[in-house]
């Protein structure tokens, strides 16, 4: 029963990550819960042409209902369309985190093109089950699968990591082979939220790891999480205008382009875009306090996060003018 996300209009990620791995580019993989961020990621990537996925985590989900996303989504293929004068650039809408199949099937009948089944928690073996099953069940309806191994450190929904455990390299022709996941996180030093090193750590990420993988599995989809750069300057804004944020350090922007220039064809950015629109409604606040109509506020946050996104994928992700590829 449900809906399929091909009567939507959406796409699920196999040919988007050929062409990203031909190309030697990623796709964004834009998080959002919301109608501005949703406007802004859809505005941003119609305006530069790039491919791109909207993802949506298990609170995310929660929060905007499951409902109301089927039709975002539906609106979002017909307003990109509006946008490149009957084109529309490829969309998919990807469940980011899932933990289980029961929530994999609900989103699958609601209309998502592709899922992840994060087992990088559970014991090897398991996490193999655990994915084969997701994929099995998936594979029916041409949706997509990403696994993961090796865990992150921070913290995503409920789950928290305080150390990194890089991917093994030596696991992932196996993994790959007996799961048959469509792509696959890999864990290299990228973390999730806004503090990923400590100050006077060595801010970097272990490409020599990614490379290791690459040549393991050639030609296979990578997709890197965690991979918000933490803009300095959203910081001293945040902080300008009241807001807390001590020592937040991110990923630098040119390990992210060397990576998407290599087997990774998908990049996970959520925290950037927290800050530059907290920081943009930040600003409203201290500067306006008398205003309290939400579009005030609301339409510079989602613009500041347009100018982001647009960033992302023409200086970052190399995905710019590669929509219609
Ligand atoms: O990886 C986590 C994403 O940033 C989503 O975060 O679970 O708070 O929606 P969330
Ligand atoms: P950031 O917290 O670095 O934006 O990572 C987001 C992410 O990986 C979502 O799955
Ligand atoms: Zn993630």
């Amino acid at each position: 029963m449900g809906i399929s996300y091909k009567e939507i209009g959406l796409v699920n990620t196999r040919d988007l990550f050929a062409k990203a791995m031909k190309g030697g580019y990623a796709v964004p993989a834009f998080n959002f819960n919301n109608l501005e961020q949703l406007q802004s990621i859809i505005q941003a990537c119609s305006e530069v042409a790039s491919p791109v996925i909207l993802q949506v985590s298990k609170g995310a989900r929660q929060y905007a209902n499951a409902t109301l996303l089927k039709h975002l989504a539906q609106g979002a293929v017909a307003f990109s369309k509006e946008l490149t004068k009957g084109k529309g650039i490829p969309i998919a809408l990807h469940l980011d985190h899932g933990d289980c199949l029961d929530l994999v099937k609900d989103c699958i009948a609601f209309g998502f093109s592709s899922v992840m089944i994060d087992g990088s928690h559970l014991p090897y073996e398991e996490n193999v089950k655990t994915t084969k099953a997701v994929v099995d069940y998936a594979h029916q309806f041409d949706v997509t699968v990403e696994g993961e191994l090796g865990v992150l450190a921070g913290v995503e929904d409920e789950v928290s990591a305080e150390h990194h455990t890089y991917t093994r390299p030596e696991e992932v022709v196996d993994f790959t082979k007996r799961t048959t996941v469509d792509s696959l996180a890999i864990s290299i030093g990228t973390s999730h939220g806004a503090y990923k090193f400590k100050p006077g750590q060595k801010a970097e990420i272990r490409l020599d790891i990614l490379h290791e993988i690459e040549k393991r599995i050639p030609g296979y989809p990578i997709v890197l999480h965690g991979a918000s750069s933490v803009p300095q300057d959203l910081v001293v804004k945040m902080r300008q205008y009241g807001g807390k944020m001590d020592d937040a350090i991110g990923i630098g922007e040119d390990q992210v382009r060397e990576a998407a220039r290599s087997a990774v064809c998908k990049v996970n950015i959520d925290s950037d875009g927290r800050l530059a629109m907290t920081a943009a409604i930040r600003e409203v606040f201290a500067k306006k306090p008398e205003e309290f109509d939400p579009r005030k506020y609301l339409g510079p946050a989602r613009e500041a996060l347009k100018e982001l996104y647009k960033r992302k994928c023409t200086e970052v992700l190399g995905s710019a003018g590669h929509a219609w590829d």
